[in-house]
Formats: C-alpha cells, sequence, structure tokens
C-alpha cells in the first residue's frame, strides 16, 4: 500500500515532498494509459460519493471521470436542495450516513473547514473539492502536474498569481505546492483582495521567494506563467465592492504581445471576463488542458487513498 493509503486529502501544506511526487507520478502513469488508449479497472467494485454543496462543473465532473476510468461507480449529491442537508442534517450526520454507501468521498462545501470536519466525522478517505475560501488542494496538484507538462520542468520558474487572492482557495492551495519546488512568485491584486496574512507567514517561514505588484502587465514581462483566477462574487457580503472589483484584471492578446515570450496562460476556470476570448487561439493558453488534467491527477488521488493504485 502507498503512503497515501487511508489518508484525506484536506489541504496542501500537509503532504509530504515524497506525498506529492507519488500523486504527479501515479497520474503521469494513468495519462499514459488512457493515452495509449489503455482500460484500467484498479477500483473495481468501489463507490465514490460525490457531495457537492457548491457549484461545481470540472470537479465533480472530472472526479466521476477518474473513478469511471478506474473502474469504479460513483453516486452523487449534485444539489444539496436534493439532499437531507436541505431539512436541516448536520454535516456529520450526512457524513456518517454517506459512509455507509462509499469507500472513498470527495465533498465541496461552502464553509472553511468544513472539510476538516466532513473528515473527522467518518473513516473512508475524504478529498476536499473547496471548502469555502479555505483550499482546494486537488486543484493545485493538478495545476502543478498542468505547469510540469506544460514548461517541462518546474526548475527555475516564475509564476504570477493574479486577481482574487483573498478568496481564491486554488491560489491558497497552489502556492504551498508552488514554495515548496523553489517557484519565485509574484502576487498581483487589488489592495484590497491581497492573499489571506496567514499564508503570507507560511511562506516566509518556508523561505519562499514572493513579491507584491497592482501591474498585471510589469508581472506578466517577468513570469514564465501566469495564472489568472476569478473574482469570487460568492465570497462578497456587498454586491457594489464586487462590482467595483470585477474586471480589475484582463489578459487579453495585447498584453500577451508585451508579455515574456512563451508566457503560459492559466486559469482554474469559470473564467468570467479576466481572460479576453481572442487569448484561446494563443498556443500558450493552457486553461483548458488544465482542465483535462483534473482526471489523471484526480484517478492517482481516488486509486492512492484507497491502495488500489
Ligand atoms: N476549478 C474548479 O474548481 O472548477 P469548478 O468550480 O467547475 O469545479
Amino acid at each position: 500500500m502507498s503512503i497515501l493509503y487511508g489518508k484525506d486529502i484536506l489541504r496542501t501544506d500537509t503532504l509530504s515532498d515524497g506525498e506529492i511526487d507519488l500523486i504527479l507520478s501515479t497520474a503521469s502513469r494513468f495519462e499514459s494509459v488512457l493515452k495509449a488508449g489503455g482500460r484500467l479497472g484498479n477500483m473495481a467494485g468501489q463507490v465514490l460519493a460525490t457531495l457537492f454543496f457548491e457549484p461545481s462543473t470540472r470537479t465533480r465532473l472530472s472526479f466521476e471521470a477518474a473513478m469511471l476510468r478506474l473502474g469504479g461507480q460513483v453516486i452523487t449529491v449534485a444539489d444539496p436542495r436534493t439532499s437531507s442537508a436541505a431539512k436541516g442534517e448536520s454535516l456529520a450526520d450526512s457524513m456518517r450516513t454517506v459512509e455507509g454507501y462509499a469507500d472513498v468521498i470527495v465533498i465541496r462545501h461552502p464553509r472553511k473547514g468544513s472539510a476538516q470536519e466532513a473528515a473527522d466525522a467518518v473513516a473512508v478517505p475524504v478529498i476536499n473539492a473547496g471548502d469555502g475560501a479555505g483550499q482546494h488542494p486537488t486543484q493545485a496538484l493538478l495545476d502543478i502536474y498542468t505547469i510540469q507538462k506544460e514548461k517541462g520542468s518546474l526548475e527555475g520558474l516564475t509564476v504570477a498569481l493574479a486577481g482574487d487572492l483573498k478568496h481564491g482557495r486554488t491560489v491558497h492551495s497552489l502556492v504551498y505546492l508552488l514554495a515548496r519546488f523553489g517557484i519565485q512568485l509574484i502576487f498581483v491584486s487589488p489592495s484590497v483582495l491581497t492573499m489571506p496574512a496567514e499564508i503570507t507567514a507560511d511562506l516566509k517561514k518556508m523561505d519562499a521567494d514572493v513579491s507584491a505588484s497592482s501591474d498585471l502587465a510589469a508581472a506578466m514581462r517577468q513570469s514564465d506563467v501566469v495564472y489568472m483566477t476569478r473574482i469570487q462574487r460568492e465570497r462578497f457580503e456587498d454586491p457594489a465592492e464586487y462590482e467595483r472589483l470585477r474586471g480589475s484584471y484582463v489578459v487579453d492578446v495585447a498584453m500577451i504581445r508585451q508579455a515574456n515570450p512563451g508566457i503560459t496562460i492559466m486559469h482554474p476556470l469559470p473564467r468570467v471576463d479576466e481572460i479576453a476570448s481572442e487569448v484561446d487561439a494563443y498556443e500558450g493558453a493552457a486553461y483548458f488542458r488544465q482542465a483535462a488534467n483534473g482526471v489523471p491527477v484526480r484517478m492517482a488521488l481516488l486509486a492512492l487513498v484507497t491502495g488500489c493504485e
């Protein structure tokens, strides 16, 4: 059994270097099998439960595709209005119930810390698919997998992360992985949407090379990758504040022409207006390839935590 057998995947800062390497190498192995037209039956007879208390396209469907690609089966709550949460059932009671139906549970919930609470309630492995403005570790793992594939190596890279760094759970998870690989980080955000202080303090303890800017064009001249994020409308108490901030940063073809040649454009998606659609034709626009990488990376996670790798 692997070092991840039976473990929960709740955040990136608690993963060891060995665990990260194992996830990335297992994902690469699964991707090669799929690309060669091979079939996998590693998880035949096992059931994945996906419990989504917030909307999702990529995370839920790529987890479900991953399980099906591994020969397993899926049960799902895609809309909390159709689950007994709508009748007031506690998260812990829902988890204890679903544990009786599934071998592994993937959960997305609007409350920061809910994934840990869910994992504490059950013995089966729990994977955090996003807990409010907390973390989104599986997105970060597929992001680093994507960077490695797009650039050939993680060595000596500079990555600019732009947009809503305050609420963006994908960047909250990703920066720990980028720092672990010695990648230089440039944070680009409006002054009211900067990276939370506890994360910048952690990065400082890791001796990460971090700078901050409000100038996206300047950051793109220095970067190998720009990771755009959506201003997270659903996290704002004041809709007027969201309206004031939306559209703060938009990447278009004119900006790419002025950027570091060959810059890779990433986005966890969904995008609203952060990347002009004209950018889609640019060969360094990696965001749909990034979304597709969710399948092998999530296959690796499901297989490793259940001992089916
Ligand atoms: N990147 C991401 O989490 O997308 P979804 O919200 O569609 O799952």
